[in-house]
């Protein structure tokens, strides 16, 4: 089912193949917990590339190696010729004859697709300007765990939606099965493209989506909102001043929770988020825009229907599930 395959992004994947991969992150969260040892890659050497920052994805790329009895090697910005003096290609070939499996985040998803054509090996996206898969399953886990099911439940994306994690919880979502809502302004509405494959998968898949730039309308009985970084990694900050202003009426806060009209609302944020002016960014955005939160109140940030840390340590439980699956013996 898992074995050898790449893991570039979800809609490579059945809706099957998906609810396979969050429950069994759900089994692996439980076997850490217990300290039951579950060493599926014992003696594997993985590299993890990274073109980008990143605090979450890179720990949990390395702590599951770890506990899957895998050997993590980590090479930053700078550290290989990689797209510099030698081409995505050679280096691929290089590095699938000494790794078993390789993680890559960057910015352009041919480049991971690059790396699957060449590397003969797993290759996992740790994140691109397109897409955001490993993300996905640990979110989609999270709803689970805090749901029950995922089947006709509502997920509401309210902010900057023509990014990754916009794009791919729409699609990814349509293919789980949970209703859907996007809501920016309509310059910041996800692609076209993307638009129409989310809405192929949701006619196969029973789940309804909206697309619109009405908070009220997107918010009313929502199950869950999640938001994202107004501008993301790559982006040129000369972008901020007009997202601040297009986007501030779509900030998560109190009122818009109460709004929702359901007590039981969660809220998740992938993370990092700008909730206070505790960062060098947020405190140029204080010094220039005179905001002390962008996205998301920080009180809502720490409130009681945010599960946003629980959802960031998800992704250490199912980037585990995700090598181990596709490089395992497992299904
Ligand atoms: N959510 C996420 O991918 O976080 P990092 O950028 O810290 O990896
Ligand atoms: N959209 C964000 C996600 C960070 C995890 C970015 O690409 O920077």
């Amino acid at each position: 089912m898992f074995k050898g395959r790449h893991f570039l992004k979800t809609c490579d994947f059945s809706a099957e193949e998906l609810h396979t991969l969050i429950d069994f992150t759900g089994e692996l969260k439980e076997k850490k917990k217990r300290g039951i040892p579950h060493p599926y890659l014992k003696g594997k050497n993985l590299a993890f590339l990274f073109e980008k920052p990143s605090t979450r994805t890179r720990s949990a790329f390395s702590v599951a190696a770890y506990d899957l009895g895998a050997y993590p090697e980590y090479f930053g910005q700078g550290d290989i010729h990689l797209g510099v003096k030698e081409s995505t290609e050679d280096t691929a070939k290089v590095l699938g004859s000494m790794y078993d499996g390789i993680e890559f985040r960057g910015y352009h998803q041919k480049d991971v697709e690059t790396l699957a054509e060449n590397a003969n090996v797993p290759i996992w996206n740790g994140l691109t300007n397109e897409w955001h898969p490993t993300q996905m399953i640990a979110d989609f886990y999270t709803l689970k765990e805090n749901w029950g099911i995922l089947e006709g439940k509502t997920l509401t994306y309210i902010g900057d939606a023509r990014n990754n994690v916009a794009h791919d919880l729409l699609v990814t979502g349509a293919i789980l099965g949970v209703n859907v809502h996007i809501c920016a302004p309509k310059s910041l509405q996800p692609n076209e493209e993307i638009q129409a494959l989310a809405k192929q998968y949701a006619a196969q898949h029973q789940s309804d989506l909206l697309i619109t730039d009405d908070v009220a309308q997107a918010i009313y009985h929502t199950d869950a909102i999640y938001t994202d970084v107004w501008f993301s990694m790559g982006e040129d900050h000369s972008v901020l001043e007009s997202r601040i202003n297009q986007l501030l009426p779509y900030q998560v806060n109190e009122q818009m929770l109460i709004n929702t009209m359901n007590p039981e609302v969660i809220v998740l944020h992938c993370l990092p988020a700008f909730h206070d002016v505790n960062t060098q960014v947020g405190q140029q955005i204080y010094e220039t825009y005179g905001l002390t939160e962008m996205e998301i109140t920080d009180d809502v940030f720490k409130g009681k229907h945010a599960v946003i840390f629980n959802q960031a340590e998800n992704r250490l439980h199912s980037i585990k599930a995700i090598m181990a699956v596709t490089l395992g013996d497992l299904f």
